[in-house]
């Protein structure tokens, strides 16, 4: 689940607000021929109007490269939406979408008018998300959203760049049922979930098979790419469609089901077709035994049945993909039957956009389904397990970054100078909160040698009493006086070499709170929790109980570095994917122990082995904010490590 900043948690009144639609229609001489995404723009577009905001939109339409095609312009959009919304969208015309025309319009706006920009697309650096279109995208609102799930997993300047350079993002009402719907589909799925897959290609769904397969009960393959599939197992599919780079593929999936015990459904009966025409001759045939000069067009009666046998007993079923070729009506009976299947199931049924979500309109059956997504290749990406650069760049924004190098045992007073001299320059222009972690006798000369500069001084642990007879520690007043800012808390270090237990971790966070310090909370899981599937478990354990007795206000400012130990100090950092599902269910964990609110707040690191070339992938993580860094903060890649995003 994404923590999402929504159009409900923004004031916009009096506020100029860049909404980022998908006013990508399809046109015929100029006409808008399907307004279907122009109705699912309008609820963000009412909520910003009706809160009294100056709602700016734009969009692409089409493929214009770069360049002003009238044919492309979104003036027939601005002309619908004026019907739709019963108000009048004021068109922009301005062939450089932020220009001069753009501009006067802008500067014009009452509270509550609408107007539209041009094409984004007719300028060249929207799909190169250039910076210059970015900051022009920026300088003309006070706040953006973005509500085009279509476009998000495109990284351009309307829906990635400029959220860079606006103090508040947010994501609309269309985005936020689309990631709610698919996200909870795949990721909190009602079971039995079924998935049911089809289309022509195993190579364009490999990666969604391959991620499906870890989460469903039931996978049902059908469409052209069973063919492939059927030929793996030995089948004689005559000239239906192969990929034969793609057999070996098909053989492994229909092993890993078996190791997973994911029921796989083939095709066991097809109907075959002597040419590629509706008026073709066909019949069914057994799936594995198409005759020589006949293809596979659509599943059999048999599969039918089958399939939708399978359907009705799941509570959650995603579908991608026809059965056949259902564009030939004497082919789509497959595809039709199984769109009903879904309509009459009692299950939770979404449907992935593209061909799929085309086919169940037109068969009549839109209104039956719990959500069809208006994004094809974006829905696609979801279900790959992909993090959406368009949905992570507004949903991250409210967090800051924050970047700490933990310097461990590492430099005396002296030596701690030189170091700071050397990074000061190279963390100068960082765009997030740089600190700096150091043994307790640097702080004092590192807290005067970074005063005027960007950057903060933490400790790297403390005792949990005020004062007395504790030798060797450090209390929370000292580091306050000595002016550092943070303390790093519960590291695996101290955990593992000097006994630190969540009791103690949890009793040095309340003490760092009273003291006014920000707690550094480290957590993570040792290579055989990883092996025993319990990470998420432990590290939730370990949260629990370091936030006890805290209070929602004081968890908000807290940082939590998520550090897997195998990867501490070793160099095999996790990847991406595996930082972000550790650190996405911390959050989550936030989110049980407090609220929305405080887990959209709270700002989560990841640490072990980053490096100046892993950061920029690990913090672009939805739930990632930053790093806590250990062998590079010593060198000259912190400095690439703060500036991950230049
Ligand atoms: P590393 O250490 O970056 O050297 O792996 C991280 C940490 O221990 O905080």
């Amino acid at each position: 689940m994404l923590n999402k900043v929504s159009v409900d948690d923004i004031d916009v009144r009096g506020k100029k607000v860049l909404v980022r639609c998908d006013f990508n229609v399809p046109l015929a001489d100029g006409a808008i021929t399907d307004d279907t995404r122009i109705v699912a723009s309008l609820p963000t577009i009412n909520k910003l109007v009706e809160g009294g905001g100056r709602v700016i939109l734009c969009s692409h339409l089409g493929k214009p490269k770069g360049t002003v095609k009238p044919e492309l312009s979104l003036k027939p959009v601005a002309e619908r939406l004026s019907e739709l919304l019963g108000k009048e969208v004021r068109f922009a015309a301005d062939p450089e979408v932020t220009g001069p025309n753009a501009k006067a319009a802008s500067e014009a706006m009452q509270d509550g008018d609408v107007i539209l920009l041009e094409n984004t697309r007719f300028r060249k650096e929207e799909e190169k998300n250039e910076d210059n279109f970015s900051q022009e995208l920026a300088a003309l609102c006070d706040v953006y959203v973005n509500d085009a799930f279509g476009t998000a997993h495109r990284a351009h300047c309307s829906n990635v760049g400029v959220t860079k350079y606006v103090p508040t993002a947010a994501v609309g009402y269309l985005m936020q049922r689309e990631i709610e719907f698919l996200g909870n589909a795949v990721d909190n799925p009602a079971r039995p979930f079924a998935a049911v897959l089809g289309g022509s290609k195993v190579s364009s769904k490999i990666s969604v098979i391959n991620n499906l397969l870890e989460k469903v009960d039931i996978l049902i393959i059908g469409g052209g790419m069973a063919y492939t599939f059927i030929k793996a197992q030995g089948g004689s599919i005559g000239n239906s469609l192969v990929e034969e780079d793609y057999i070996e593929y098909a053989k492994e999936m229909v092993e890993k089901a078996k190791a997973k015990g994911v029921k796989m459904l083939l095709p066991t009966d097809t109907v075959v077709a002597d040419r590629f025409d509706n008026e073709a001759n066909s019949k069914v045939v057994p799936s594995g035994e198409i005759p020589e000069g006949w293809m596979g067009v659509d599943i059999g009666p048999e599969t039918i049945a089958a399939f939708s046998a399978a359907v009705s007993e799941a509570k959650t079923v995603v579908w991608n993909g026809p059965m056949g070729v259902f564009e030939m009506e004497n082919f789509a009976a497959g595809t039709r039957a199984m769109a009903e299947a879904l309509a009459n199931a009692d299950a939770v049924t979404v449907i992935g956009g593209g061909d799929s979500a085309a086919a169940v309109n037109q068969m009549g059956y839109g209104d039956k389904m719990t959500h069809i997504s208006t994004g094809g290749g974006a829905s696609l990406e979801f279900l790959e397990g992909k993090v959406l650069p368009g949905v992570a760049a507004a949903t991250d924004k409210g967090r800051r970054k924050i970047i700490a190098g933990n310097w461990k045992m590492n430099k005396t007073p002296s030596e701690a100078l030189a170091l700071i001299e050397m990074l000061k320059p190279l963390v100068a222009g960082a765009d997030a909160d740089v600190v700096f972690c150091v043994p307790a006798i640097d702080i004092i000369p590192a807290v005067s040698a970074v005063k005027g500069t960007n950057i903060h001084i933490g400790a790297e642990n403390m005792y949990f009493e005020e004062s007395g007879a504790y030798t060797g520690e450090i209390s929370p007043a000292m580091l306050t006086d000595a002016g550092a800012e943070y303390v790093i808390i519960g590291h695996s270090e101290r955990r593992g070499y000097f006994a630190e237990t969540d009791e103690t971790v949890n009793k040095k966070v309340l003490k760092a709170f009273e003291h006014g310090l920000i707690p550094i909370i480290c957590c993570g899981e040792s290579l055989t929790q990883r092996e025993q599937g319990i990470t998420i478990e432990w590290v939730r354990q370990q949260i629990k109980i370091a936030f006890l007795g805290v209070n929602a206000d004081q968890a908000k400012t807290a940082v939590i570095a998520y550090e897997p130990i195998w990867a501490i100090g070793t160099g095999k950092v996790a990847t991406d994917e595996q930082a972000e599902e550790v650190c996405c269910a911390i959050r989550k964990c936030i989110e049980d122990i407090y609220d929305t609110d405080t887990a959209a707040a709270i700002r989560i690191q990841y640490g072990g082995s980053v490096t100046g070339a892993s950061a920029a992938g690990l913090f672009a993580m939805p739930d990632i904010d930053g790093g806590l860094v250990g062998g590079a903060s010593l060198k000259e890649d912190f400095g690439k490590i703060v500036n991950y995003d230049k």
